[in-house]
């Protein structure tokens, strides 16, 4: 057996986390409640947005900001606009939330969506449009938010693999109306399995809380129901309706974040600014350690506008390229490179959108990265010698396969 010499991930679970975690069991307090909130507002703090309203998922996260929709007047299977090249989540979600997704070709130089091409994709149905900062890479956030806003559209931000993300000095995340950061462990902050949306607006806010909990009206941002009173003034101050805690305004979901989550999400906090410095310096080693390579491998750059945030390192095999992707990730993993695909064009490469009705050649920019493209780790536990080594495999494999 081959021994991983470069793994895609690590997960931190801090000696804080550990301790909170301790305590929720000792306390018998599981489900949602003091930690949850407490985590809520450190996220929001870290990333500069007025709400963060904590769900089970990255995939929720998308699909809650999107069913906010439906309380400005959305109706179920209007359209909404993302790119095809993502996580297949993104257009999963989607779905989950009722609207028909409207898919667009990336721009090969940033794999976003490509921002010329999203005007033409808009209709009298369309809603939102659902920007993804692949690999860390911000979306052209000004055209988006100026085509958004003369159309009358909300942006959506799926920001899951974009912690540490800055567009023209504005943290991504915090540009759109709402936007998704998962928390599931390949993520930079992590609660094993967890999502976050973040919003400045304190109504899509309420709408939020009610939506993760079943649609019910009792949706107060500080609300501690898992304490041993649980006792709320408001509950039942509402003659019209009764008990706030069993009416249910809309058709809601149920993907509460539990106290366990959020205290090792907790413990992860304080060490967000190292890990994110050390995976930033990796990612732009590899980058620069990637320019010999330019003949058959492509990788993208971090421009003057823009942080990267270091989610993981893409690169492409190149047309022409005397080897394929296959033999490549094959070589790597000989090495002990653990290595992903870079994803797939969802509307053409994704069995189950085929009845959408678009066919292959509709998104030859997706496709080509999804035929074509890697990417590894650039996680806190990577050290610049195992990159070093990293790059003289690929310089070997190169040498090799162009003899
Ligand atoms: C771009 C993107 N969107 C959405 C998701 C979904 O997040 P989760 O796995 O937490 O549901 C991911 C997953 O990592 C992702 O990479």
């Amino acid at each position: 057996m081959v021994k991983t010499k470069i793994p895609f991930g690590t997960v931190l679970i801090s000696k804080k986390a550990k301790k909170l975690v301790q305590e929720c069991l000792d306390q018998g307090r599981i489900s949602s409640g003091r930690l949850v909130r407490n985590f809520e507002q450190r996220f929001s703090g870290l990333m500069g947005v007025q709400d963060a309203v904590s769900v089970s998922s990255g995939t929720e996260a998308i699909t809650m900001a999107l069913a906010v929709l439906y309380d400005l007047g959305a109706k179920r299977g209007e359209e909404v606009i993302l790119p095809a090249l993502s996580f297949v989540a993104t257009g999963n979600a989607v779905m989950h939330a009722g609207f028909k997704p409207v898919f667009v070709d990336i721009d090969p130089d940033t794999m976003n969506i490509d921002p010329d091409l999203i005007e033409r994709a808009i209709t009298k149905n369309t809603r939102a449009i659902l920007p993804v900062h692949l690999m860390g890479k911000p979306a052209e956030m000004d055209t988006i938010c100026e085509i958004s806003k003369r159309h009358g559209l909300l942006v959506i931000e799926d920001a899951a693999e974009a912690y540490g993300a800055v567009y023209k000095g504005r943290n991504i995340g915090s540009i759109g109306d709402l936007a998704a950061f998962s928390l599931y462990v390949a993520h930079i902050i992590t609660t094993g399995e967890g999502g976050m949306v973040l919003t400045d607006n304190e109504h899509y806010a309420e709408i939020l809380r009610s939506l993760r909990s079943h649609g019910r009206a009792c949706k107060c941002p500080v609300c501690i129901s898992n304490t041993s009173s649980g006792y709320c003034e408001k509950r039942f101050s509402n003659k019209d309706i009764g008990d706030i805690r069993f009416n249910f305004e809309r058709i809601g979901y149920s993907c509460k974040m539990n106290e366990l989550e959020a205290a090792i999400g907790l413990g992860t906090l304080d060490h967000y600014d190292n890990i994110l410095e050390k995976r930033h310096h990796n990612l732009l080693k590899m980058i620069e350690g990637f320019k010999p390579f330019v003949q058959y491998l492509w990788t993208y750059t971090e421009d003057d506008h823009e942080k990267i945030g270091p989610h993981a390192f893409p690169f492409v095999v190149k047309e022409g390229a005397p080897f394929t992707r296959n033999d490549l990730m094959l070589f790597m993993e000989k090495n002990g490179i653990d290595a992903r695909t870079l994803f797939s064009s969802i509307p053409t490469q994704c069995g189950g959108y085929e009845f959408l009705g678009y066919r292959p050649g509709d998104f030859p920019q997706a496709e080509y990265i999804g035929n074509n493209g890697i990417h590894i780790g650039v996680h806190q536990d990577i050290h610049d010698a195992e990159i070093e080594w990293f790059l003289e495999r690929i310089t070997e494999f190169l040498n090799q396969a162009s003899r």
